[in-house]
């Protein structure tokens, strides 16, 4: 029988997030990617262990560097040879743009001491040292940059603008935008990138090999985001407030790779049915009591400043 084993810390995830999966093959280990050990070499392994939300990353930077980069250098070592790995890698990669859409030839705007950087340089890092042993060792790799993911299961206090504006709208009814709102997103319904992910991982064969960026390519900014909600959510109000250090201006996957190596797939989830979808699950979590709350980061602003 097949053998599928979970490995998640729950820094971030959610135990109950896997209660509804009954499967006889599938064997859940709380540990640290970066420490988890096994008798087995397996014949795939799907890295994604990492938190994605700015407050929780910053909060703890050497932790997300160790998931990420400590992640991928152990999960290596338990890869069968010629084995496949597959990592989620980030649009933060293209850092705050000077060109869009963003290809994957972009080599990106990165700031390598930056508030962002525990997350962004950790990914850069992951993604070359992937390339690398592809190249030395002959492992199959599939490197997938994702944009702005949004949906049901995310916690109520993730911290992310779209589960931000939802727990929000659902608890005390001000909306944080943080800036004047104008930064532009590309928002990418979690079934829509889902399908496209295992389309992508469970491909057999493939002659592209590098990163491919997913998402969805409808560039919306964070300001319309939070109208939206407020339309949806009665008795909401937009609250400004000071610009998070670096946050970048714009983000759009330019998915004319993805069209050719995924033939067929499509963002298909508008942003207004998934903002939908995504408040009924909000609806029923923070009525449950769910902490709304997500950590504040801690700003180094000596390093954000411009000298
Ligand atoms: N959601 C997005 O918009 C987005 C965008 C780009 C990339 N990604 C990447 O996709 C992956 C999943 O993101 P998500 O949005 O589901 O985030 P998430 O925070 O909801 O899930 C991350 C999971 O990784 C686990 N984890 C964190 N560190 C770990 C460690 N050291 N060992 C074991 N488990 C660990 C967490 O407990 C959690 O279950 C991450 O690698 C993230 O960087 C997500």
């Amino acid at each position: 029988m097949e053998k599928l084993v979970v490995v998640d810390n729950l820094w971030t995830g959610l135990r109950e997030n896997l209660a509804h999966i009954q499967d006889p093959r599938l064997t859940f280990v709380e540990a640290d990617a970066e420490r988890f050990s096994s008798d087995f070499q397996f014949d795939e392994i799907i890295h994604f262990a990492s938190p994605a939300s700015p407050p929780w990353y910053m909060r703890e930077p050497v932790r997300t560097i160790s998931a990420n980069l400590g992640g991928a250098l152990n999960l290596l070592n338990l890869l069968k040879p010629k084995g496949r790995f597959s990592f989620a890698s980030t649009s933060e990669v293209y850092g705050d743009p000077l060109v869009s859409p963003q290809p994957e030839s972009y080599r990106g705007s990165v700031d390598c001491t930056g508030p962002r950087s525990s997350y962004d340089e950790s990914k850069r890092c992951t993604e070359s040292l992937l390339f690398e042993s592809h190249r030395t060792t002959g492992i199959d790799v599939r490197i997938v940059r994702l944009f702005n993911v949004y949906g049901p299961r995310t916690r109520p206090d993730d911290g992310r603008a779209v589960s931000n504006f939802l727990s929000q709208a659902l608890t005390h009814g001000e909306l944080t935008v943080y800036g004047d709102g104008s930064q532009g997103r590309s928002w990418g319904y979690v079934d829509d990138i889902v399908e496209a992910l295992s389309r992508y991982f469970w491909r057999d064969e493939l002659t592209y090999v590098g990163p491919l960026n997913i998402g969805n390519d409808r560039e919306i900014s964070v300001i319309d985001v939070a109208r939206y909600i407020e339309k949806l959510v009665p008795g909401t109000r937009i609250k400004f407030c000071p610009p998070v250090p670096q946050d970048p201006t714009n983000r759009r996957p330019d998915l004319t790779l993805c069209r050719k190596v995924l033939p067929g797939w499509e963002a298909n989830v508008s942003y207004e049915d998934g903002v939908r979808m995504t408040l009924e699950w909000f609806r029923d979590k923070v009525g449950q009591g769910a902490s709304t709350d997500a950590p504040s980061p801690v700003f180094d602003t000596r390093l954000a400043a411009p000298v």
